[in-house]
């Protein structure tokens, strides 16, 4: 399963994303997650020690690899370098395991945007091509709302994108665009999930959505505010997140199974 997670700045992706990362770990299924915003803090929701995060250098920061892959600098723009580097044996080298779960710290925008064709981005978005299209692993992404790393190939090979929404307007303003983006770079299947809703407001998250089918809502709990002010994981938190993030999870299931051919044996 390669899962991306998008939608508006705070809406909880990277919660979804550790709950989920976290609940396909437990199963025995190997999974990585990534961390695709440059605001990284999966590592931190997932459980990852602080002084372990510190020092995690993100794989965008990585000088002498980005040279010795690209054959340029980071940051250098107007110079020769290689669009297509190696990148399948990153992921063995600077993952950082936590529980069951590999986490990557991709890293990002440290120059022009994530559109920039910079020999650090050329690198991020090679290996996160290769993670969704070559990897037999269960990969969850947590993205930013922006979609730059996500070149068609790579949206193509993604079974599920997950857009976060809040009980609000402007977050299911962006839900929409963002699986409008999707679905223009040739994601096949985008999802919504609900999340910080309160009693009485599933209903208008479901319309929210609109056309978006809503896989489920996580309830709205502060002891996962608790969990980030304290730097505990919110995967252990809650179990209410933790039991509706399952349900998120089989209707997950679910959904691609229905419209996947079985593979044999
Ligand atoms: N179900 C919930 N109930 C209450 N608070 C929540 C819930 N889910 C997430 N939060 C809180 O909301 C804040 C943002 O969550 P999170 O970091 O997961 O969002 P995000 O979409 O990844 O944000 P960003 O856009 O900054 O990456 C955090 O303080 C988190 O603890
Ligand atoms: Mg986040």
């Amino acid at each position: 399963m390669k899962l991306a997670i998008s939608g508006k700045g705070g809406v909880g992706k990277t919660t979804l994303a550790a709950l989920l990362a976290d609940l396909y770990a437990d199963e025995g299924v190997r999974v990585i997650a990534v961390d695709a915003d440059p605001d990284a803090n999966l590592g931190m929701a997932l459980g990852v020690p602080p002084e372990v995060l510190e020092g995690v250098v993100p794989i965008a920061r990585m000088e002498a690899l980005i040279t010795e892959r690209t054959g340029a600098s980071p940051g250098s723009m107007g110079e020769w370098f290689n669009l297509n580097p190696r990148v399948d044996d990153i992921p063995e080298q600077c993952w950082i395991t936590c529980g069951g779960v590999r986490l990557l710290v991709m890293g990002g925008k440290t120059t022009g945007g994530a559109g920039c064709a910079c020999p650090e981005n050329a690198l991020v978005k090679n290996l996160l091509r290769h993670l969704v299209l070559e990897r037999q692993d269960t990969v969850i992404v947590d993205l930013e709302a922006g979609l730059e790393h996500l070149g068609r190939g790579t949206a193509s090979g993604v079974d599920a994108f997950l857009v976060v929404v809040e009980p609000g307007r402007r977050s299911f303003q962006t839900a929409l665009a963002v699986a409008r983006m999707a679905s223009d770079i040739g994601v096949k299947q985008v999802f919504a999930v609900g999340n910080k809703v309160r009693p009485g407001e599933e209903e208008a998250v479901r319309k929210g959505v609109g056309d978006l089918r809503l896989l489920g809502v996580l309830p709205y709990d502060p002891r996962a505010v608790e969990a980030d002010l304290g730097g505990i994981p919110v995967t252990e938190a809650s179990r209410e997140l933790r039991a509706a993030a399952l349900q998120v999870k089989e209707s997950l299931e679910r959904s691609t199974r229905s419209v996947r051919p079985l593979s044999r044996g």
